[in-house]
């Protein structure tokens, strides 16, 4: 990718040790505004594995931002299929709203749906 004035630009497999240590170096200790993620699995047609590997990276996702955002700021994930009542529990415990949305430009075949939690939580309830 082209570099781009006032971004740094990170190419790695997010599940990875390495990956997430060169992240967190970049951010040298500072807490982000938002943690935003589009992660979604290459998909191998098995709906079972496809599921859970996207669940991983969405879980992931939400340990970055517990680490990482600061209080009152915002999360905003990407969720594949049906199946994440749990995962949207944790969020509204650590968020104060929540919201579930398939936006316009999201195929309508498509099971994608996008979490938006908005002001974490100084603690988890
Ligand atoms: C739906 S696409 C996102 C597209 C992106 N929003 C864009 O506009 O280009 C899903 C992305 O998740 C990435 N991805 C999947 N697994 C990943 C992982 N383990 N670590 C980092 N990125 C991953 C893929 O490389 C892919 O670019």
């Amino acid at each position: 990718m082209p570099p781009l004035a006032g971004v740094e630009f990170l190419h790695g497999d997010f599940r990875e040790e390495a990956v997430l240590s060169q992240l967190e170096a970049l951010l040298a200790g500072q807490r982000v505004d938002l943690v935003l993620s589009d992660m979604a699995p290459n998909m191998s047609g098995v709906d079972v594995v496809d599921k859970a590997r996207a669940m991983h990276l969405a879980e992931l996702a939400m340990e970055f931002a517990d680490s990482h955002l600061r209080p009152g700021g915002a999360f905003l994930i990407k969720l594949l299929g049906v199946g994440f009542d749990d995962y949207v529990r944790d969020l509204r415990r650590r968020y104060e709203k929540v919201a579930i949305r398939k936006p316009a430009a999201s195929r309508k075949r498509s099971p994608e749906v996008y979490a938006l939690a908005q002001g974490k939580r100084a603690t988890i309830q």
